[in-house]
Order: structure tokens, then sequence, then C-alpha cells
């Protein structure tokens, strides 16, 4: 009788459990990717965004940060991208160090493609933000 008693309460356990990773991974939304699914498309000859930014101290944000900074909140919502907001299932936190492509241009899960990509207004129905002074004044104040 005990023994049932105690699987039930694991049961529920685990089914809470799952119900909360469900709701965290089951974002509404874009997600952020990471500069490398945006190197892809804007680092050739006549596109050469991505070296532009990769040499730019954006790109190096994370760099600045020394030691136990490196894992500070207080540090990470400017340093890094997408602080505290939801990511791609296939990426990493460490893909997003440093000021990339999707902190001024929003997460790009949805507007990455070539089709939404190239049609401004599809692209902007799909995240892409508006470049305004306000994306630089979440970071500059
Ligand atoms: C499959 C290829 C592809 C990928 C991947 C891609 N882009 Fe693009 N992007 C394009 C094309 C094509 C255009 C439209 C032509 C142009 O302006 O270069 C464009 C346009 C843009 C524009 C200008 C849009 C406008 O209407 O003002 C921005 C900003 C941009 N991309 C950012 C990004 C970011 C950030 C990522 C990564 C999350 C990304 N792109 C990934 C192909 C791509
Ligand atoms: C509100 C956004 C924001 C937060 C939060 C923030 N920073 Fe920064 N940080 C910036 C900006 C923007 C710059 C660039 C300033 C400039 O060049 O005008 C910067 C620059 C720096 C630099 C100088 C980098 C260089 O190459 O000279 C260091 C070091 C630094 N920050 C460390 C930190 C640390 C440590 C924390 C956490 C305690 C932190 N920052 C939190 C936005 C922020
Ligand atoms: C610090 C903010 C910031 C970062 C980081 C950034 N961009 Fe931009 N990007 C802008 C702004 C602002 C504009 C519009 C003004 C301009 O053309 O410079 C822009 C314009 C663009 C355009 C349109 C260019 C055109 O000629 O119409 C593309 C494409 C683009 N960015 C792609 C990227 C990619 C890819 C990355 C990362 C490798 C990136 N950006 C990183 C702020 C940023
Ligand atoms: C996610 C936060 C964030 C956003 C958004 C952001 N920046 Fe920054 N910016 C930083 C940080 C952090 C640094 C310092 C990087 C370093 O020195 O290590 C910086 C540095 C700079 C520098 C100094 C670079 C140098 O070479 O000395 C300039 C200029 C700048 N940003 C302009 C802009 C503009 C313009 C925009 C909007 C289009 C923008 N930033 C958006 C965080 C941000």
């Amino acid at each position: 009788m005990r023994r049932h008693l105690c699987s039930c309460i694991l049961l529920t356990l685990v089914m809470a459990g799952s119900l909360i990773v469900a709701s965290l991974s089951d974002a509404d939304g874009p997600v952020y990717l990471g500069q490398k699914y945006c190197r892809a498309c804007h680092s050739s000859s006549d596109d050469n965004r991505y070296h532009l930014w990769l040499n730019s101290k954006h790109a190096r944000a994370f760099e600045a940060l020394r030691g136990a900074e490196k894992a500070d909140p207080e540090c990470l919502g400017c340093h890094t991208t997408g602080h505290g907001e939801p990511i791609s299932e296939k990426a990493d936190r460490k893909d997003l160090r440093g000021v990339q492509c999707e902190a001024c241009h929003g997460p790009g899960s949805e507007y990455k493609s070539m089709k939404v990509m190239k049609d401004p207004k599809l692209a902007r129905k799909a995240g892409l933000w508006e470049d305004t002074r306000d994306v630089c004044l979440r970071c500059h104040r």
C-alpha cells in the first residue's frame, strides 16, 4: 500500500515536471538562434554584414566581462543576446554571447528563411524588428 502511494506521488511529480518542460519549450512566437544562422546568407562579397559585425566591439562584448561577471545576470542582459528570452532548442546560451545580429534585428527563428527574408513585410510580421534608436537604447542608456 505504501509503495503504491509512493509511485502515485512519483507519477504526479513526473507529470508536473513534463508539463513545466512542455510549457517552457512551447514558446509562442520567435526564438533566438545565434549568429551562425545569419552568417550563412549574410557573409558573401556583396553582403558582408557578417564580417562588418565580426570586426565590431559588439561581437566581443562578452569578452569584456571578467570572471564571475560572465555569469552575472546584471551583466548578461546587455553583453549577450536574448538574455532571459526563449532560445531555439538547437541553440545553446553559449551561441548567444556578445551583442549579435538578433540583439538588434530581433529573434530570427521565424524570419530566417529565404522566402520570408526577401519580403520586408513578411519578415517584419515574422519578428524582424524595425531599425530604430529604441533598439540601441535597450543597452545604451
Ligand atoms: C536563407 C538566407 C538568409 C538567412 C538565413 C538570413 N537572411 Fe537576412 N536576408 C536574406 C535576404 C535574401 C535578404 C534580402 C536581401 C538583402 O537585403 O540582402 C535579407 C535581408 C535581411 C535584413 C534587411 C531586411 C529589411 O527588410 O530591412 C536584415 C536586417 C536581415 N536580413 C537580418 C538577418 C538576421 C539577423 C539573420 C539571422 C537570424 C538573417 N538575416 C538570416 C537572407 C537570409
Ligand atoms: C544596460 C546595459 C548594460 C548592462 C546591464 C551592463 N553593461 Fe557593460 N556596457 C554596456 C554598453 C552599452 C557598453 C559600451 C559603452 C560605450 O562604449 O559607450 C558597455 C561597456 C562595458 C565595458 C567596457 C568594454 C570595453 O571594451 O571597453 C565593460 C568592461 C563592461 N561594460 C562591463 C560590464 C559589467 C561587468 C556589467 C555587469 C555588472 C555590465 N557591463 C552591465 C551596457 C551594459
Ligand atoms: C548593434 C546593432 C546591430 C547588430 C549587432 C547588427 N545589426 Fe544589422 N543593422 C543594424 C541597423 C541599425 C541597420 C540599419 C542601418 C544600416 O543599414 O546600417 C542594420 C541593417 C542591416 C541589414 C540591411 C542592410 C541594407 O543595406 O539594407 C542587414 C542585411 C543586416 N543589418 C544584417 C545583420 C546581420 C546578419 C548581423 C549579424 C552578423 C547584424 N546585422 C548585426 C543594427 C545591427
Ligand atoms: C544588447 C545590447 C546592445 C544593443 C542592442 C546595442 N549595443 Fe552597442 N554596445 C553594447 C555593448 C555591451 C558594448 C561594449 C562592447 C565592448 O566594448 O566590449 C557596445 C558598444 C557600442 C559602441 C562602441 C563600439 C566601438 O567600436 O567603440 C557603439 C558605437 C555602439 N555600441 C553603438 C550601438 C548602436 C548604434 C546600436 C543600435 C543600432 C547598439 N549599439 C545596440 C551593447 C549593445
